[in-house]
């Protein structure tokens, strides 16, 4: 028998946290960029993920921007006590949408007023530091410089917690000996599998892994083994690969992005779906470190 993970939880520092969350960036329009297309749908998939009891949100005050902030504070304040909304900074959108870094001390210490203050809130749950310092994902760089900025804000009770995002091992491994890290948010799916290494390190750590992506992201997953165990067990391609990931390992929480409510609950269902070994091995043989042999 195995343990439904629907109810299973992880902690983000003292704060737990159901393993099937919800990401919120897809809310905001084409290309993160704006108000939604259908703001009512929106504010509805916010409430029903926390209705069906999702407890961890992702978002940041980039994606719009603003935008998500917005919608969550309009949709679900004043917040259940047990909701841990996670925000990033490090980024800024310019006014041709594109997205710029913000690292110095005082685009840090405005992103994080910020967030507070679309969020309405006095403190924020995890701030994750998002590298910026390629386009194309994890470059390296040290971040002992921003880091700092945000254990000062820490230390003045503007945060609780502290995570990463779009980090190598090398900035991780820096990153922890600078300041207590809960988590770290890279690009990682069953066809991306870059960071199989840092999740088992994690793991051992007691530190939260959350893959962006789960899904693809902007090019949703598509491979015909994925195809074929999702058929041979009744559900979808997307519930299998959102399983697969809770099955990784004990470490990963996830935050799938959706703008529809049945994309939603069918993501909430997957946290009940159980892999047998030879699911999981046809799945394992999908990926590879940069994106494996996947399609679109
Ligand atoms: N730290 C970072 O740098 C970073 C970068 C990217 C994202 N993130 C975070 O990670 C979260 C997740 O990433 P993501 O939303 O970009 O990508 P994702 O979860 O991999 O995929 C979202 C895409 O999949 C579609 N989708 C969702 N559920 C589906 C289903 N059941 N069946 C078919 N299609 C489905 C969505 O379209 P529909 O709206 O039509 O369902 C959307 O286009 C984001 O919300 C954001 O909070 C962080």
């Amino acid at each position: 028998m195995h343990s439904t993970i629907s109810s299973s939880t992880l902690h983000l520092g003292d704060r737990p946290v159901r393993r099937m969350g919800y990401g919120a960036m897809q809310l905001a329009g084409r290309g993160v960029f704006g108000p939604p297309k259908d703001r009512d749908g929106a504010l509805s998939v916010l409430r029903a993920a926390v209705e069906a009891g999702v407890n961890h949100i992702d978002t940041s005050d980039y994606y719009g921007p603003h935008v998500t902030n917005h919608l969550i504070r309009e949709a679900l304040a004043p917040y259940p006590d047990d909701l841990v909304i996670v925000t990033k900074v490090g980024a800024r959108r310019g006014d041709d949408a594109s997205w710029n870094p913000a690292f110095s001390p005082e685009d840090l210490t405005a992103a994080v007023h910020d967030n507070l203050r679309h969020l309405g809130l006095d403190v924020l749950d995890v701030v994750n530091l998002r590298s910026m310092f390629s386009a194309h994902g994890p470059a390296e760089g040290s971040i002992e410089a921003p880091l700092t900025v945000l254990a000062d804000l820490q230390r003045q009770g503007l945060i609780r917690h502290i995570g990463l995002s779009n980090m190598t091992p090398t900035q991780v491994r820096e990153g922890q000996g600078i300041c207590p890290i809960v988590c770290v948010q890279n690009h990682y799916n069953v066809a991306h599998r870059g960071d199989d290494a840092l999740i088992d390190a994690l793991a051992a750590a007691g530190v939260a892994y959350v893959p962006f992506f789960p899904l693809g992201g902007f090019s949703r997953l598509q491979h015909s083994r994925l195809d074929g165990v999702a058929s041979r067990l009744g559900v979808t391609p997307m519930q299998t690969a959102l399983a697969w990931l809770l099955h990784r390992s004990p470490n990963i929480a996830l935050i799938p992005g959706t703008a529809s409510l049945a994309h939603l609950q069918e993501n909430l269902a997957a946290a009940d779906l159980w892999l047998g070994p030879d699911d999981l091995s046809e799945l394992d043989a999908i990926g590879g470190p940069t994106g494996g042999s996947i399609g679109a």
